[in-house]
């Protein structure tokens, strides 16, 4: 059985069933609705998007409650349905978000089962042109979304082109961006961390990698950030982003240098220029907004879990394994859009058919009880098991040196504040922050600091 629904069909929106017959705000009638003199025809939009009756109770992965406690809803989730569950995105479109380690391991693995084209989906002809998460899900002819041997060639010409990054050269730029952005905050002693120093820190060091200038790089960090707000400057945003790509390829079309770009238009696999494009685009975009979200989400528990401060400042463990505590726990990317499925199979015991989609659950993962007995209380006694899926897995995983990348740029940002604004403190109550209204990565919108300011740095990169 199916079930039409759409975004009009929440209960108290405009054009909601039977709203012309609700009675007025004062218990009268409401007045007909005004006939057209003559009928117009209209554009046919696409039908209403079809509910299966296996999404009948499905959760709702927007909205407040998820926004603000999604590890509670993948609780509630688990319990209920197990390690596959049946969720509505927004708009009321239907998917299966996977929060089992097991089963998310075999959808990553199988990619014959579960595969990486999202032209398989069959709800495509009745998502509306203007649905907020196409870009996240349409094939824009990236890397993201090949299959097989078309995308063994671009992955292996995007890997090899990371590896050759000198992560000691990337570590010293890191840190000159982040002593220039400290530097500019110490002309006051009130910030954000989020706006003035975990946004633009990713960005600026990715821009080196790539072969951009620093000044490239700093107007790069507006346009990634309009288009990652996906307010009323993000087409501007993503415009601007693709025009600076598609300079940077023809420079090093010409003129080639030691950077990931030129090693990428090198590569025996004989990239287009088109193909660069488009996976310059992915590695902005996929390494920007889950390294600035890794940084948020450090600083934030510093300010705001006494125990994990503690465990920090004491010196009880290094910041990179107070920081991988922080990938696990509270992942950046904590679901994945995803997978298609190629065929009508079972999930756990959920029954999933051919044309679905199939979101990566990585934070619900991280937490499941099979790996994590002891954090879900089934089992008391000290944590053992480290695993994580906060890089996914299998073909399509985060690409190890593109891990290695984030991971030079997120430590030496946590290190180089604590190092220079050592007192520094939330200036608002922790349950005045709030949380970006994103299905797929977890961040901050702000986090509101005080501070003494820190002077006396030299030899800066000439932020203005
Ligand atoms: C904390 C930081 C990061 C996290 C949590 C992260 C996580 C992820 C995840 C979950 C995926 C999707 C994998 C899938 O479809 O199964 C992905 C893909 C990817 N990431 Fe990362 N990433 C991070 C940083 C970076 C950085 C810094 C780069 C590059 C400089 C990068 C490059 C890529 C690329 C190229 C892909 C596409 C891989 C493919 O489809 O073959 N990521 N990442």
């Amino acid at each position: 059985m199916t079930q039409p629904t759409s975004p009009s069909d929440e209960p108290g929106a405009p054009g909601a069933p039977g709203a012309p017959d609700e009675p007025g705000p004062r218990g009268e009638p409401a007045p007909p609705e005004p006939v057209p003199p003559q009928s117009v025809p209209t554009e046919p939009g696409p039908p209403p998007i079809e509910r299966p009756a296996s999404h009948e109770d499905a959760a709702l992965l927007f909205g407040p409650r998820f926004q603000d406690t999604p590890a509670e809803v993948y609780r509630e989730l688990r319990n209920t349905y197990g390690p596959v569950a049946p969720v509505l995105l927004p708009g009321g479109v239907p998917a299966w978000l996977v929060l089992g380690y097991r089963e998310l391991l075999r959808v990553t693995e199988d990619t014959k089962v579960f595969g990486r084209g999202s032209a398989r989906w069959r709800l495509w002809p009745q998502i509306p042109p203007d649905w907020p998460l196409r870009p996240m899900v349409e094939d824009n002819g990236s890397l993201l979304y090949r299959e097989g041997d078309d995308h063994r060639r671009r992955a292996g010409a995007v890997g090899s082109a990371l590896e050759a990054v000198d992560l000691n050269q990337m570590q010293d730029a890191t840190q000159s961006f982040a002593q220039g952005l400290i530097e500019k905050l110490s002309e006051g002693s009130r910030a954000d961390l989020i706006a003035d120093y975990a946004h633009p820190l990713p960005v600026l060091a990715l821009s080196r990698v790539l072969g951009l200038s620093d000044s490239e790089g700093v107007t790069l960090v507006k346009a990634i950030n309009d288009m990652v707000d996906g307010g009323p400057d993000a087409l501007r945003g993503q415009i601007e982003v693709r025009d600076t790509m598609e300079r940077l390829v023809a420079r090093k079309r010409r003129d080639p240098g030691p950077d990931t770009t030129s090693r990428m238009l090198a590569d025996h696999a004989g990239l287009t220029d088109q193909e660069v494009i488009e996976d310059l685009m992915v590695l902005t975009l996929a390494g920007h907004q889950p390294c600035t979200d890794w940084i948020g989400m450090t600083l934030w528990l510093l300010l705001t879990d006494h125990e994990y401060a503690a465990g920090m400042g004491g010196g009880r463990r290094s910041v990179r394994q107070a920081m991988h505590q922080v990938l696990r726990d509270h992942t950046p990317v904590q679901i994945f859009a995803g997978r298609f499925t190629t065929q009508d199979t079972v999930l756990g015991a959920t029954r999933v058919p051919a044309g679905d989609l199939v979101l990566l659950g990585l934070a619900g993962a991280n937490t499941d009880p099979y790996i994590r007995p002891h954090a879900a209380g089934v089992m008391a006694g000290p944590e053992g098991h480290n695993a994580y899926m906060s890089y996914s897995h299998g073909e399509h995983r985060c690409p190890y040196a593109g891990q290695w990348i984030a991971e030079v740029v997120a430590h030496t940002a946590v290190e180089t504040l604590l190092e220079h604004l050592p007192d520094v403190e939330l200036a608002v109550p922790a349950d005045e922050l709030r949380w970006r209204p994103s299905p797929w990565l977890r961040g901050l919108t702000s986090l509101p600091v005080t501070y003494t300011p820190a002077h006396s740095y030299t030899g800066g990169f000439g932020w203005d």
